[in-house]
């Protein structure tokens, strides 16, 4: 019976350690841009909703994602749902780092016809996490 709490814990243990929160993954993006890079809300806030000219069908983040993280998207191509990005609003947002990393480089591709650095994410992070 000891044997079996001991495994049930272990097993819980794992699980904490592999959730992350949204701070430590924008921490890591801060960290990969280098040189002490403090990351800013106002500067993700323009990255947003600045229209990059790239796509004529998606030429900002907004254009999906709508003008607040808070807002329930729609896809501009197939015109599905998109739940909102903001943790506030939706509390799954930037807890996984692998899907947080593919979708910066499907939507960076797409909308800025480039990879963003991980300054541009870090930025794009701190913003969703303020937003109320
Ligand atoms: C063509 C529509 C579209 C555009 C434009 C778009 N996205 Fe997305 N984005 C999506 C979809 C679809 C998902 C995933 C669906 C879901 O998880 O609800 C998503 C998910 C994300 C996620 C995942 C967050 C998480 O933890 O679940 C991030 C981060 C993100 N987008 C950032 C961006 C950024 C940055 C831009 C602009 C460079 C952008 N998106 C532009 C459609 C779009």
């Amino acid at each position: 019976m000891y044997r079996f709490l001991f495994l049930i814990s272990f097993l819980a243990l794992c699980g904490a350690a592999q959730a992350e929160t949204p701070r430590q993954i924008a921490d890591a993006y801060a960290a990969g841009q280098g040189g002490g890079f403090r990351a800013s809300a106002a500067r993700g806030a323009e990255f947003f909703a600045h229209r990059f000219g790239v796509s004529e069908k998606m030429p900002a983040c907004s254009t999906c994602h709508t003008d607040s993280p808070l807002g329930v998207g729609r896809h501009a191509v197939t015109g599905k749902s998109i739940k909102p990005l903001a943790p506030a609003a939706n509390a799954e947002r930037l807890s996984d780092s692998a899907k947080v990393e593919k979708w910066f480089t499907r939507n960076c591709k797409e909308v800025v016809g480039r990879d963003c650095t991980p300054g541009e994410k870090a930025d794009f992070m701190v913003f969703l996490m303020e937003a109320r």
